[in-house]
């Protein structure tokens, strides 16, 4: 990791989630593990939707799809992996009832341009921080070997994807404008979680 990046991970450490996370959910978290990996298989295909998403709705914005399109192909490399280890346990991919975490973050998103494109950035930034975090969590905390591994691999990866969304919105944005924005965007997603939802989800 070079310096430069290695700043922008303290930084976002630091700025980007207000709230660290529970012991309770880390508890709910590694007592479920099958409900987790689930809900993360689903968190990673979501989470390559949004980068293709982002790319098709700004198509002509240059320097965009350079770096989504890579980072949508990983999300779904992160969910084949998820699946597999699913699948190794006996278990096929199904719905699972989201907890309204995303719900909310969407719905603060900016419905006019160009605050559209920050919110957008600054929203997907916070949930790769959120599940960096809680992924470097479950690497500690999780009693299964198996994940353990799994969490420690995907993390390095979920670090680096909120530094590149933090970059897209720091080329094209004032950076005042950035921060007041995310510092309302990063109280959002905390109280989004403070009220916890009962079924063990990644972001519960
Ligand atoms: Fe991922
Ligand atoms: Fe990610």
């Amino acid at each position: 990791m070079d310096k430069s990046h290695s700043k922008m991970v303290e930084h976002s450490k630091i700025r980007w989630l207000i709230n660290k996370t529970t012991e309770d959910w880390v508890n709910l978290a590694i007592s479920n593990p099958i409900e987790i990996l689930l809900d993360h298989a689903h968190c990673e295909r979501k989470a390559a939707g949004v980068a293709l998403q982002l790319m098709f709705r700004y198509v002509s914005e240059p320097g965009l799809s350079e770096v989504l399109s890579p980072l949508a192909r990983e999300e779904l490399e992160h969910f084949e992996r998820v699946l597999a280890i699913l699948n190794s346990r006996g278990k096929k991919l199904q719905k699972l009832a989201s907890p309204p975490y995303g719900a909310i973050l969407a719905k603060n998103i900016c419905k006019e341009e160009p605050m559209r494109m920050l919110d957008s950035f600054l929203v997907a930034g916070l949930i790769e921080a959120r599940s960096h975090e809680r992924m470097k969590l479950l690497s500690i905390h999780s009693p299964d070997l198996e994940l353990r591994n799994l969490y420690a691999d995907l993390l390095k990866s979920e670090a680096r994807h909120f530094g590149i969304y933090w970059k897209l919105a720091d080329e094209r944005f004032d950076r005042n404008i950035l921060t007041s924005r995310l510092d309302a965007l990063a109280r959002v997603e905390s109280d989004a979680l403070v009220e916890m939802h009962q079924a063990p989800r990644m972001h519960s």
